[in-house]
């Protein structure tokens, strides 16, 4: 690690951290100091494997002079109560997506961070892919002219993977439309512009035994004339990595054997409770957690397939980059791979933290993204367009 590595707080050491985790040890612009999980197995081996304090209480672990960041990977719900915390206590904060469940307190984190002196980053999402923000420098060139239309699909197994009852309940922050568009909409509002006027949008819920919405499509209109369409199911029967060179969304090579492998999984569990339990187990500290390394994968992460039409060209972005569909001819231009996966989310962190420089995926720009989700639900409930007021653009 280097010598001006950022002290690292993590609260909730679950499947978000265990995500991460590759990332963290193998940037050497992060040094893991400090953690926080109400599960003691989780907080032995932190300690352990870092020679770091383990904390029972977010509280204390913001007391801790060691952490100047604060990454915060706790359930949804806990978000906006958990930035607060950090922000008070004057550290900078990585929060996972989605920023908070409402606007209401979206806003209150809004206006803790302004109020503030720490920076607030909203991530990992897939918006920070490589080959989004190449495609977004691609189209801030101004060499394929305005975006018109954008088009992204993703089908996934996102529902039968095992899951805490609450991601099974949309009140509490359950669904796709919370965990998925967030990222979806992210990557859309950022090479669309950010301003979205309207939203449109259908949901599924079709599965009575995970009764959540678990599929949607979405009509979104910019104020600069652009519109997109986005469509996104979870239901694990067709999987859109077979458009995308069977490549997941983590940039691995998929086994085709594996087809229908979370649905089976699942039937075995008798209850909601052994569900969760056998979440937990597959994280960090549990019984069946087993480190993986950073993959020195050939591919960049990925979130469906999608192609962006702008006056001169359509840009489809790949595992490996972005093609080009010009007049003339098409082309791949590829993205270069950092060492690191999901190093881009350090950048952005050693930015804010280090060069005071705003961030891109800051408060603002996530409460954003927050509600064009909640529009997505409430269009579907209504079968009305919603129109949007807390649109900004990406900075
Ligand atoms: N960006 C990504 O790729 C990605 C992937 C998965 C989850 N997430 C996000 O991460 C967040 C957590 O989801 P998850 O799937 O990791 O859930 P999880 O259940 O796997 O992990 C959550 C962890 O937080 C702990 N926890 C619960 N209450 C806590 C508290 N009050 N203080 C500290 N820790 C607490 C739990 O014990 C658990 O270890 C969600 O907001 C989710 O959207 C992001």
């Amino acid at each position: 690690m280097g010598k001006n590595a950022i002290g690292l707080g993590v609260v909730g050491l679950g499947r978000a951290f265990t995500l991460m985790l590759p990332t963290f040890t193998q940037d050497e612009r992060i040094r893991l100091v400090a953690g926080t999980d109400p599960r003691e197995s989780a907080r032995l081996m932190f300690s352990k494997d870092f020679n770091a304090n383990a904390y029972s209480t977010i509280d204390e672990l913001c007391a801790d002079p060691a952490v100047e960041v604060v990454y915060i990977a706790s359930p949804h719900q806990f978000h906006a109560a958990h930035v607060r915390i950090a922000a008070a206590a004057g550290k900078h904060i990585l929060v996972e997506k989605p920023l908070a469940i409402d606007i209401e307190d979206c806003t209150a984190i809004v206006n803790a961070i302004d109020a503030s002196s720490v920076g607030l980053i909203v991530g990992h999402s897939h918006s920070f892919n490589g080959p989004v923000l190449h495609a977004r420098r691609l189209l801030q060139s101004g060499e394929f002219g305005a975006v018109h239309m954008l088009n992204s699909l993703n089908y996934t197994d996102f529902l039968y993977r095992p899951r805490r009852p609450e991601e099974l309940d949309t009140r509490l922050g359950g669904g796709v439309v919370f965990s998925q568009a967030a990222h979806q909409i992210d990557i859309i509002r950022l090479l669309g512009g950010g301003l979205v006027q309207s939203v449109r949008a259908c949901t599924g819920q079709w599965d009575p035994g995970r009764p959540t919405e678990s599929a949607y499509s979405a009509l979104l209109t910019f104020d600069n004339g652009a519109f997109a369409s986005v469509t996104y199911s979870g239901y694990g029967h067709y999987d859109s990595d077979e458009l995308l060179g069977n490549i997941g969304e983590m940039g691995i090579e998929k086994n085709a054997a594996g087809y229908g492998a979370a649905r089976k999984k699942l039937a075995q569990i008798s209850s909601p409770a052994a569900e969760a339990t056998l979440k937990a187990a597959g994280n960090y500290g549990g019984a069946n957690y087993q480190f993986k390394p950073a993959n020195p994968a050939r591919f960049h992460q990925h979130f469906g397939h999608l192609v962006v039409s702008a006056s001169n060209a359509d840009l489809r972005l790949t595992p490996e980059g972005v093609v080009i569909y010009s007049d003339e001819k098409r082309y791949l231009l590829p993205t270069p791979k950092s060492r690191v996966p999901r190093a881009e989310v350090i950048d952005e962190v050693w930015n804010v933290v280090r060069d005071n420089a705003a961030p891109t995926h800051g408060a603002a720009w996530a409460r954003a993204t927050t509600e064009v989700c909640l529009a997505i639900l409430k269009s579907a409930e209504t079968g009305t367009d919603i129109k949007m007021q807390f649109q900004v653009r990406p900075s």
